[in-house]
């Protein structure tokens, strides 16, 4: 069986080079300017390369970018929502001419891909924060990282020869065509995709069961990449889910695999955007619930579903599936949401994110309700082992 759903753009882009085409490039990468790259620029970059990215072949160009950040299409009209962008210091762009060709090289000394240099150019970031956080507060983790940045870009095809070794949980890597694979294996025609940077509690678990009802499988996809500093890390979270997995997931419909990119915080621009790479991933559903991708009070809770509409089904592809914002209430008994659920909210179980964290901390279990109890367990002891590790 073949894979239910087109990659965006109607094929899966795979940038990495092999045999001797790669010992070939090793080598002429050997003369070539060496530009360095960070940890998340390294995960853009293996992402454009094994086509999680399709139908980017590169970071951005200038007319590519320009278009991205005013309209959320690349300049071909194809629906890209978030800069994928290469900034580089200003001393560095100068000594760059267009046409040429730079080595990106690792903080490891790795020389991981060369980039084609067509297009230097000078981006407005204030703007590119507006546009896609739609704030330019610097408390916006997003806005702050971009303008951490220096504001020249340089944009092209990339061709990858060396991938980044992850350093744990190797196992939950999987690329695109990994991913299709196995779903087609699997014989799967319907796939939910879910996004988290959070442990999975009961109204994450609620709404993935609710979208399981309707779909073949659920694809639980974590984001891993670069996530702000307080929230949980990855590692902790991976052993959260595979405890959850295990006690309440049917294991033949539910996948784990994780997405190794950087978290934007971009609200509703970094939904389309989760949607559309979980669409390379071969997923046909896709979980946007409340406040999806956002942080503080930037976002409304529902505009990350609302900006949708601005697209047709066809332009996205992947059938978004909308969840209202879900509780467990009291007096049903069960988990719910103003869509299911009659009563009033005094009923219904709140806690922040920053008081889950705090019980947590504080090595006690949030109410069985909120989160279940061998999740619980799994966090508290892994952030004290972190504590621990920090202190
Ligand atoms: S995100 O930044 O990765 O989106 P989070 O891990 O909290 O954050 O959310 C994962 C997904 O679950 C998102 O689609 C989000 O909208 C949804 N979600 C989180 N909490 C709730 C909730 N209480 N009710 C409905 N949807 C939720």
């Amino acid at each position: 069986m073949t894979s239910p759903i087109a990659p965006h753009g109607g094929s899966l882009i795979n940038r990495i080079v092999v045999g001797t085409d790669r010992d070939d490039l090793l080598r002429i990468a050997l003369d070539l300017p060496q530009l360095k790259v960070n940890a998340w620029t390294l995960s853009d970059l293996d992402l454009i390369a094994v086509g999680a990215f399709s139908p980017l072949t590169g970071f951005l160009e200038e007319n590519d970018y320009l278009s991205v950040v005013e309209n959320m299409r690349l300049a071909d009209g194809t629906v890209w929502s978030i800069p994928i962008t290469l900034a580089v210091e200003e001393t560095i762009a100068q000594s760059l001419v267009i046409g040429s060709q730079v080595a990106l090289v690792g903080e490891d000394n790795t020389t991981y891909a060369i980039l084609d240099v067509n297009s230097i150019y000078k981006a407005d970031q204030e703007r590119e924060s507006l546009r896609v956080f739609g704030t330019h507060d610097q408390e916006h983790p997003g806005v702050q990282k971009l303008l951490s940045r220096p504001a020249t870009y340089i944009g092209g095809p990339i061709r990858m020869l060396n991938r980044p070794r992850p350093e744990k949980f190797d196992e939950f890597y999987f690329d695109p065509a990994e991913t299709r694979r196995i779903f087609a294996e699997k014989n799967w025609r319907t796939i939910v995709g879910f996004q988290t940077r959070n442990p999975v509690h009961r109204a994450h678990e609620y709404i993935q069961k609710s979208a399981m009802e309707i779909v073949d499988a659920l694809f639980l996809n974590p984001l891993v990449g670069e996530t702000k500093s307080d929230d949980i890390s990855a590692d902790v979270r991976m052993k959260s889910y595979l405890v959850l997995l295990e006690n309440y997931y049917p294991q033949d419909r539910a996948f784990l695999g994780v997405f190794p990119a950087a978290m934007r915080y971009a609200g509703p621009r970094e939904a389309i955007f989760h949607a559309l790479v979980r669409k390379n991933y071969g997923c046909t559903h896709f979980i946007v619930g409340r406040d999806h991708a956002g942080v503080g009070d930037y976002y409304g809770t529902y505009e990350a579903q609302d900006i949708f509409r601005n697209f047709t089904a066809e332009e996205i592809g992947i059938t978004p599936l909308f969840f209202e914002h879900s509780f467990f209430c009291t007096k049903c008994g069960n988990m719910a949401s103003s869509k299911t659920c009659p009563h009033d909210k005094v009923d219904h179980m709140h806690l922040s994110g920053t008081k889950v964290r705090a019980l947590l901390r504080d090595g006690q279990c949030p109410p069985k309700e909120f989160t279940r109890p061998e999740v619980a367990r799994v966090l508290i002891e892994g952030m004290s082992e972190q504590t621990a590790l920090t202190t």
